[in-house]
């Protein structure tokens, strides 16, 4: 199934033995191919998943089993079909999904793209050729087509959140707008499933009337974290779907653990977290982050 990195409090007592009760790791992290791990895992075991794949074509770590640096963007959605498939089956039956995705544009004609000395990782060695049936240039449309296909594969399509990001990186393009924003939708295994309004709800206009019900566009900056060669999704998106999708307590999912966001936001919310990542480099981030050793 991978090798589990076990930060639950009864597996890592003397390492947590400093934290205080509220500090205590309510997390474990397993580090395989989230396609075989899961197949170790229970019908129903987990209440909400919240998770971020990689995006197409940006980034190959080489490691044999990763998602996102398949030659044909098809490829990818259905492997992500296929993952978000075995990850349904661990849902409890009026369990959710929140999946973040960002959009990618055609190449344009490029096929090799130089590594990013900045960013180890980064460079691919090749760029995906266009997908047929776009041009150059194209924007993919990625985040709609994964979700059309995972509605087709029997998910409950709810709602695409925008996150806009205020401080989103400039782009030197002059024949476009600057991309700001990406996609979070929420699915659900069943047509009735829990969704807690009262935890997400938002400030009104004017602030004396109170609270709202959360609105679509999520006005969130990006929360770089030291050490990750890949988009990390601020803590206070991930809260708003923890808090919505699950209760104190209850188990929630990442295939994707990255440096552990969904962790250290389950920790704070008191949910326990299951992640699974399946670059040992990545795992040791998120566990020493979650251990807040760095
Ligand atoms: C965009 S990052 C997730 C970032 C995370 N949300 C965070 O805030 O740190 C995607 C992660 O998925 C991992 N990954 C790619 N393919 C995978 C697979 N088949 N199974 C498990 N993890 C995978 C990558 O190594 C990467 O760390």
């Amino acid at each position: 199934m991978g090798k589990v990195l076990q930060l639950f409090p009864e597996f890592e007592e003397d390492l947590q033995s400093n934290l205080s009760e509220t500090e205590r790791n309510l997390c474990e992290i397993v580090v395989g191919d989230a396609n075989r791990v899961l197949l170790g895992f229970p019908e129903g075991l987990f209440q909400t998943i919240v998770t971020s794949p990689p995006y197409w074509g940006l980034r190959d770590y080489g490691i044999e089993g990763q998602i996102g640096a398949e030659m044909d963007v098809n490829a990818y959605i259905s492997n992500l079909v296929v993952l978000f498939r075995e990850a349904r089956r661990t849902l409890a039956s009026d369990g959710t999904l929140w999946l973040n995705l960002g959009d990618s544009y055609t190449s344009g004609g490029r096929t090799w793209r130089d590594d990013d000395a900045k960013n180890k990782g980064r460079g691919m060695s090749y760029r995906a050729p266009t997908p047929t049936g776009l041009k150059p240039k194209d924007l993919i449309g990625i985040p709609w087509r994964v979700a059309f296909a995972l509605q087709s594969d029997g998910w409950y399509l709810r709602s695409d959140m925008i996150w806009n990001k205020p401080n989103c990186q400039p782009e030197s393009v002059k024949d476009r707008p600057t991309r700001s924003h990406e996609y979070i939708f929420l699915f659900s295994k069943s047509e009735r499933y829990f969704y807690d309004p009262e935890a997400i709800k938002e400030p009104t206009q004017d602030k004396r009337q109170g609270r709202k019900n959360r609105r679509s566009v999520w006005n969130i900056n990006t929360e770089p974290y030291a050490g990750a060669h890949f988009a990390v999704y601020p803590r206070s998106l991930a809260r708003l779907c923890v808090a919505a999708g699950s209760k104190e307590g209850d188990r929630v999912l990442d295939p994707f653990f990255g440096s552990g966001t969904t962790g250290v936001v389950c920790n704070e919310l008191r949910r326990q977290c299951t992640g699974i990542e399946i670059s040992n480099e990545y795992a040791d981030l998120a566990r020493n982050r979650l251990l807040k050793r760095r």
